[in-house]
C-alpha cells in the first residue's frame, strides 16, 4: 500500500509547508498550520476541459472592451440588492458567511424560491424532503427552481451547464469536494479548489453564483484567507440568534460600496425585509424607565434610532459584573473608566447590564453618548424624556468628538418625532439649525451634559 503524503497548509493565506510550524513564515500569523492529504497524481479533469472552453477569454485593448457587460439583475429583494451595490453583477461570486442557523439557507433558498430567474439550488447539506418542507414554509412563487444535491463539483458543474441556469446558489462550500483531491470535503486544500473550479465556471459562463460559507470559533470564514481574495463579493451575516433581527454587512465588494448595511426579521416564514430599521427598533412603551435612552447611529450609510437600555445596581459578589448583548466590552470598560476618572462617578462597585434593543451589533461610536446618558440614568434612577435622542462619540478625557453624517441622523431624529436632539459642539458649530425640525443642543463636556440632564 503506497504511503499517505501529507502537507501542512496555512489556514489564513494558504502558504505549505512539509512540516509543522508554530508560526507562519508568510502571513506571520500563529497556530494557523493544519494537517492534509496532498494530491494523488492521477490525471485531474478540472473544469475547463469541458465544452464551456469555447467561451475562454482572449486578450483585449482596454479601450475595446464594452461597458455593457456589467449587467445587474435585480434579485427582488430591496435588501439584498442594497448590499450587492445594485442587484446581482452576471458572472459574479459571491460569498455569504455567517454562524450556524443564523439563516443562511433561508435567506438564498427564498432567493431562489421567490425570483423569477432560473436558479439551480445546490445543497451538500439537506436532503431534497428537507429544503421542500423550508421552501413550503416560507412560500415558492417560481416554478423554475431546481433543486441538486450533489457534492462533486464536476459533477454539478457539468449539471450545471446542461441546465444553464440563470443563478446558482451552493449550500455550502464546506460540503464540496473534487474528487482528484484526496483531502476531506471542508479542508483547505478542497475549499480552495473547489472554489477555483466554480469561480472559473462562473466567469466563463457569465452565470453568477451564490456560495455559503461556514465560519470558524474566531468569527472568520472558515478555510483560508484566500478564499475571501477569490470570490468578488463577501457578505457577513449577523445578529443575535435569541432575537429576530439580522444584519448582512458588506465586507468586500468588487461591484460597489462596502458601506450597505441590509437588515431582515426572522420571521416563522422567513426573513423579510425590514426598510425603516428605527421604527421597530424603538420600544413602543410609553412608560418613562430610567436607564433607557435613544442612539442617532448610522450603520454603513443607514440611520437608525436604536433603544439603548442600561442597568447599573449594586454588585452583589466581590467583582463588579459586566455584560453586554450588541456592543463592545472593551469600549463599555472604557466608558466606565471616563465616568469614574473625568466626571467623579463611582460606578467601578456597581454591576452594569447594557442591552442594545433587537439584539443588533453596532459599531458606531457615535453611540457613545447614548450609553453614558444610560448608564448615569440607571445609577442615580432618574430618567430621561423620550422626546431626546443623542449622537457623539466620547474621548478619554470626557469631551464629546464629533461625529459623521450628522445632518442625516438629526433628519432622521425629527422624522421620527423626537424634539431634542444632544450632538458634539464641533459639529453644531456653522450649522444652520433653522434647517431641521428639531432643537439641536451642541455639547462639548459629558459633565455639561450631565448638567442639563439631571440638575
Ligand atoms: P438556516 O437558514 O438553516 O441557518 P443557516 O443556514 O445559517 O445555518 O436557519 C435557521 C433558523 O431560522 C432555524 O433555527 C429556524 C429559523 N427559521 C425561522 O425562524 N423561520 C423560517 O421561516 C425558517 C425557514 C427558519
Ligand atoms: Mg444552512
Amino acid at each position: 500500500m503506497a504511503k499517505i503524503k501529507t502537507l501542512f497548509v496555512c489556514s489564513n493565506c494558504g502558504v505549505n509547508s512539509p512540516k509543522w510550524i508554530g508560526k507562519c513564515p508568510s502571513c506571520e500569523e500563529w497556530n494557523t498550520y493544519q494537517e492534509e492529504i496532498i494530491e494523488k497524481s492521477s490525471a485531474r479533469t478540472p473544469f475547463n476541459t469541458l465544452k464551456s472552453e469555447k467561451n475562454k477569454s482572449i486578450p483585449i485593448p482596454l479601450v475595446d472592451v464594452q461597458k455593457g457587460n456589467l449587467l445587474r439583475m435585480p434579485s427582488g429583494d430591496g435588501e439584498l440588492d442594497r448590499v450587492l451595490g445594485g442587484g446581482i453583477v452576471k458572472g459574479a461570486l459571491v460569498l455569504l458567511g455567517g454562524q450556524p442557523g443564523i439563516g443562511k439557507s433561508t435567506l438564498l433558498l427564498q432567493l431562489a424560491t421567490q425570483s423569477s430567474y432560473k436558479v439551480l439550488y445546490v445543497s451538500g447539506e439537506e436532503s431534497e424532503e428537507q429544503i421542500k418542507m423550508r421552501a413550503d414554509r416560507i412560500g415558492i412563487t417560481n416554478k423554475d427552481c431546481i433543486i441538486y444535491t450533489e457534492t462533486s463539483v464536476p459533477v454539478l458543474l457539468k449539471e450545471a451547464e446542461n441546465q444553464e441556469p440563470q443563478l446558482i446558489i451552493i449550500d455550502s462550500i464546506q460540503t464540496l469536494r473534487l474528487p482528484d483531491l484526496d483531502s476531506s470535503p471542508g479542508s483547505i486544500t478542497q475549499v480552495r479548489a473547489c472554489t477555483n473550479e466554480i469561480m472559473k465556471f462562473a466567469k466563463t459562463m457569465q452565470i453568477p453564483v451564490f456560495i455559503i460559507g461556514h465560519i470558524n470559533k474566531e468569527g472568520a470564514i472558515a478555510g483560508p484567507k484566500l478564499l475571501e481574495h477569490m470570490v468578488d463579493t463577501v457578505l457577513l451575516f449577523e445578529g443575535d440568534q435569541n432575537y429576530a433581527y439580522r444584519i448582512i454587512r458588506t465586507q468586500k465588494n468588487r461591484f460597489g460600496s462596502t458601506d450597505e448595511l441590509a437588515i431582515y426579521e426572522m420571521k416563522s416564514d422567513g426573513l423579510r425585509e425590514v426598510p425603516n430599521p428605527s421604527e421597530i427598533l424603538l420600544s413602543q412603551s410609553e412608560e418613562l424607565l430610567s436607564g433607557s435612552t435613544v442612539a442617532a447611529t448610522m450603520e454603513g450609510r443607514r440611520t437608525m434610532l436604536i433603544e439603548i437600555q442600561a442597568l447599573v445596581s449594586t454588585a452583589v459578589y466581590g467583582t463588579p459584573q459586566r455584560s453586554v448583548t450588541g456592543y463592545d466590552l472593551r469600549r463599555l470598560h472604557m466608558l466606565l473608566a471616563v465616568l469614574e476618572k473625568r466626571v467623579g462617578f463611582p460606578i467601578g462597585q456597581y454591576d452594569v447590564f447594557l442591552n442594545i434593543a433587537g439584539g443588533l451589533k453596532v459599531v458606531d461610536p457615535a453611540t457613545d453618548l447614548a450609553i453614558v446618558c444610560s448608564l448615569i440614568s440607571s445609577m442615580q434612577d432618574i430618567s430621561i424624556s423620550r422626546e431626546i435622542a443623542f449622537a457623539g462619540e466620547v474621548g478619554l478625557s470626557g469631551e464629546i468628538r464629533a461625529v459623521r453624517g450628522v445632518d442625516l441622523r438629526i433628519t432622521e431624529a425629527a422624522r421620527l418625532g423626537f424634539s431634542k436632539i444632544y450632538i458634539p459642539k464641533a459639529n453644531a458649530k456653522g450649522m444652520d439649525q433653522n434647517r431641521f425640525d428639531i432643537e439641536i443642543v451642541g455639547i462639548s463636556k459629558i459633565e455639561i451634559l450631565f448638567n442639563d440632564l439631571f440638575g
